[in-house]
């Protein structure tokens, strides 16, 4: 009789709405997968046998508790996969975390860079560690996106500053990009060969956010069936794709039916396809990289 297959554990953010929900529900129809989804609450659902655990990312010590609850939970067994998708499409200079960080900047960055640095002891061999950032964090595809980096101002926000609005949301996904490609260079993830991944689900339906208001909603709906189908014949990448695609191919590639080549972590959707380019410039300067890791470390009174 052969030995029967250990469990996959999986753990995801961003699981109860929009492109999320439904990788999610990709990953919980595997067999033999336990999954732990950290979600906010106020009525979210997700589908049976999947266990919720509270996760408020605006606040770093909720991040913690989650991370505590979690490990407790898990107690000796490894995460097999950890899926980093939450995030919000942009927020105002004013509006902060309970951290009194820019919201974009600590919900999609700060978040979960540290809730990377919690869970990556608990992660197991050869496991896989996915963060959604998008193509948003490249001055090619987004005009708007930065070229340096502007740390104290993307933490600490000012009107029409680049740490807010639109601009914030480029920035938290440059933040996402070069936090996977700092990981990635860990010697503890290499030794432990932890296969690190950017994704990047191309202009996806709904891209306004569940928080968006009716009005946003109708806009980005009417853009959808206009503008975008003829951008999208000279600008690939601006073809837009359903939150159900984008979702199984999150799923595809959290469950490894997608990987970048060898040496590469960036798996980018254009026309709904995966490709593996190279991320920005300013991504791949290590030197930008570390400084970002070092000063995010600081912000958070962690080595
Ligand atoms: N849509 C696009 O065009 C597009 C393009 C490129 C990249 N992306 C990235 O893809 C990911 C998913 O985007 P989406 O369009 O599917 O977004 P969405 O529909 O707005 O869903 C965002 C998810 O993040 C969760 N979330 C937001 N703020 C949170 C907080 N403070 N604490 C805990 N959870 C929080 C939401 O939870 P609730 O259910 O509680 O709201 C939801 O599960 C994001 O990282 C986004 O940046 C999207």
């Amino acid at each position: 009789m052969g030995q029967a297959r250990p469990q996959r554990v999986v753990v995801m953010t961003g699981a109860t709405s929009g492109l999320g929900a439904h990788a999610l529900a990709q990953i919980v129809a595997q067999s033999n997968t336990r999954v732990f989804v950290g979600a906010r609450g106020s009525g979210r659902t997700v589908p049976e046998g999947v266990e919720v655990l509270p996760l408020e990312l605006a606040s770093l010590a909720n991040v913690r508790a989650f991370a505590d609850a979690l490990t407790r939970r898990l107690g000796d067994t490894r995460i097999n996969l950890l899926v980093l998708n939450a995030g919000l499409h942009g927020s105002n200079a004013k509006q902060r975390s309970a951290d009194g960080y820019g919201l974009t900047f600590a919900v999609n960055h700060l978040a979960h860079y540290l809730l990377a640095q919690l869970l990556l002891p608990h992660m197991a061999e050869h496991s896989r560690l996915v963060i959604t950032s998008s193509n948003m964090h490249n001055p090619p595809f987004k005009r708007i996106a930065p070229k340096s980096l502007d740390l104290q101002e993307w933490a600490h926000p000012t009107p029409n500053g680049s740490g807010a609005g639109i601009r914030s949301y480029t920035a938290s996904k440059l933040c996402n990009m070069m936090t996977a490609l700092s990981l990635a260079r860990l010697d503890e993830v290499k030794v432990r060969q932890i296969n690190v991944v950017a994704f990047n689900p191309g202009l996806t339906g709904g891209v306004a956010g569940r928080d968006a208001s009716a009005l946003q909603r109708a806009f980005v709906k009417a853009l959808t069936r206009t503008v975008f189908p003829l951008i999208g014949l000279f600008r690939p990448e601006f073809v837009m794709n359903t939150p159900e695609h984008s979702g199984n191919m999150l799923a595809n590639v959290a469950l490894g039916a997608i990987s970048p080549p060898p040496g590469r972590i960036y798996v980018s959707l254009v026309k709904g396809e995966p490709t593996f380019p190279d991320p920005s410039e300013l991504a791949r300067s290590q030197e930008a990289q570390d400084r970002l890791w070092r000063e995010s470390a600081a912000m958070l009174g962690i080595e």
